[in-house]
């Protein structure tokens, strides 16, 4: 694909949400420092970079088509490639040479002409690496399989024609077993599904989850035993959509809970616990402890799918905070972890995931009117210090991954990599951090070729 210059008004078209369109292969990158020769995989970043735009001051972040950014490392050297998701929406719109699918900000336009809206799966949001396939994923479909190291979209999986529901972004997969617990949710009943992935890559166990409303459930979590589904109030409302307003609102009203199923439980089987007012775009971990699940998260005090300017940006940051949840009791107890840091995009040893960890990793906030990113985060768990590894006043990070050490010692025995654009010229650096030496200066920071435009999340593929 060549450059495409378009004038853009909308924020998250502008800056550095700008997308780019040529998609570039570059090797011998410059390096500052020195790439560890114990660092060997796919540092991966993905996020909405739209092709083609219905509406430019429409335009909502959650719409653009997805692209993936890579940086491989091995032995000591750095490569980088960048490729749109040829999602089968994308494929169309190209053929066509312009836009088909309206977007969220527009799907009242749609409905108010007596239309259905139809809605793109961009595969922009996240990435999960299970049985030897990476895939790009976006809630509202079904995975895309993406293959590595060249990013070429192989196509929509559906395992074997096992899954017939959406897909999150978020599923967690037990290193363990290596199954993969997944969740897809709907406007309309049945508002939630579960499904449990083998390692072989077959849904083995599907259950319909009843909750009150249909919402926006964004993350779960998993111990070795249970699945965990937050129930918060992103409410879908249609109403509020024919009134041309948003049609996700906040209605504290329907309650908070959390609920708690085994991993091949029923309906029946799962134990909601009520909690504060309090919404979680994503979780850190969770685990078991005796008769507790303790559930980690970027808590805010409520939710949205855009910070409203009208509001204090503080309310719908995230805090590290920590819920335990007593399976025989019932109890519940709610505590903050860091109190002084809004942050999101936790993360931890993947491998971890399910299992105590001791050591969790996240983006802090720029407090200012948007959600920008400044410095990386190491929390102790065990201690409760927490480092902070700051970029400066002019630079802007993202989601960091935690990528081992080959032969890596201990939980921490690894890097922290994201990478870091620079707010004036936007260029772009990947950062390795030495996780030990949090504080410490980058053990290597990269320059990536072409600009970088602010993303979603990241993954480490060991390799
Ligand atoms: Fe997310």
């Amino acid at each position: 694909m060549s450059a495409r210059p378009v004038d853009y008004t909308s924020r998250y078209l502008s800056g550095n949400y700008e997308p780019v369109f040529d998609e570039v292969e570059a090797a011998d990158l410059e390096v500052t420092g020195e790439i560890p020769s114990d660092l060997s995989g796919h540092f991966l970043r993905i996020g909405p970079n739209p092709y083609f735009v219905p509406d430019m001051d429409r335009y909502h972040i959650f719409d653009g088509d997805g692209m993936i950014h890579s940086v491989t490392f091995s032995e000591g050297q750095a490569s980088y490639r960048n490729k749109f998701i040829d999602s089968k929406g994308l494929r169309e719109e190209r053929e066509k040479g312009e836009w088909i699918y309206p977007g969220l900000n527009l799907f009242g336009d749609v409905i108010a002409r007596g239309e259905m809206p139809k809605s793109k799966n961009t595969g922009n949001t996240a990435m999960v690496f299970h049985q030897g396939k990476l895939f790009g994923l976006m809630e509202g479909g079904t995975p895309y399989e993406v293959s590595l190291p060249d990013l070429t979209t192989v196509g929509e999986h559906d395992f074997d024609g096992t899954l017939d529901h959406n897909f999150t972004a978020h599923p967690k997969v037990d290193a363990k077993t290596g199954e993969m617990m997944t969740f897809g949710y709907s406007p309309f009943p049945p508002y939630l599904t579960y499904s449990v992935v083998s390692a072989e890559g077959r849904a083995v166990h599907t259950q319909e989850i009843t909750i009150p409303k249909g919402i926006m459930m964004h993350d779960c979590a998993i111990t070795a035993h249970y699945t965990i589904f937050p129930d918060l109030p992103l409410v879908f409302d249609f109403d509020k959509l024919l009134k041309g307003e948003s049609m996700i609102g906040w209605e504290p009203e329907n309650g908070c809970r959390i609920g708690v199923v085994p991993r091949f439980g029923s309906d029946e089987s799962i134990h909601w616990f009520e909690i504060e007012e309090s919404f979680l775009f994503h979780v850190a971990n969770a685990w078991e402890d005796g008769d507790e699940i303790v559930l980690q998260a970027c808590r805010s005090d409520r939710g949205a799918i855009e910070m409203s300017a009208d509001r204090d940006v503080r309310e719908q940051m995230g805090r590290l905070h920590e819920w335990r949840l007593n399976l025989k009791t019932g109890a519940v107890s709610s505590k903050l972890l860091l109190a002084n840091d809004y942050c999101d995009f936790p993360r931890i040893q993947d491998d971890l995931v399910g299992y105590q960890n001791r050591f969790t990793y996240a983006a802090r906030f720029r407090v200012n009117e948007g959600a920008t990113f400044d410095a990386e985060l190491k929390y102790d768990h065990q201690t409760g210090a927490v480092q902070v590894h700051e970029f400066g006043p002019d630079k802007e990070s993202g989601e960091a991954v935690f990528a081992p050490k080959r032969n890596a010692q201990s939980e921490d025995d690894g890097y922290v990599i994201c990478f870091v654009n620079d707010i004036h010229d936007r260029s772009c650096e990947c950062h390795i951090i030495d996780a030990q030496n949090f504080d410490g200066p980058a053990v290597a920071r990269i320059k990536i070729p072409s600009r970088v435009p602010h993303g979603f999340h990241a993954s480490w593929v060991p390799g």
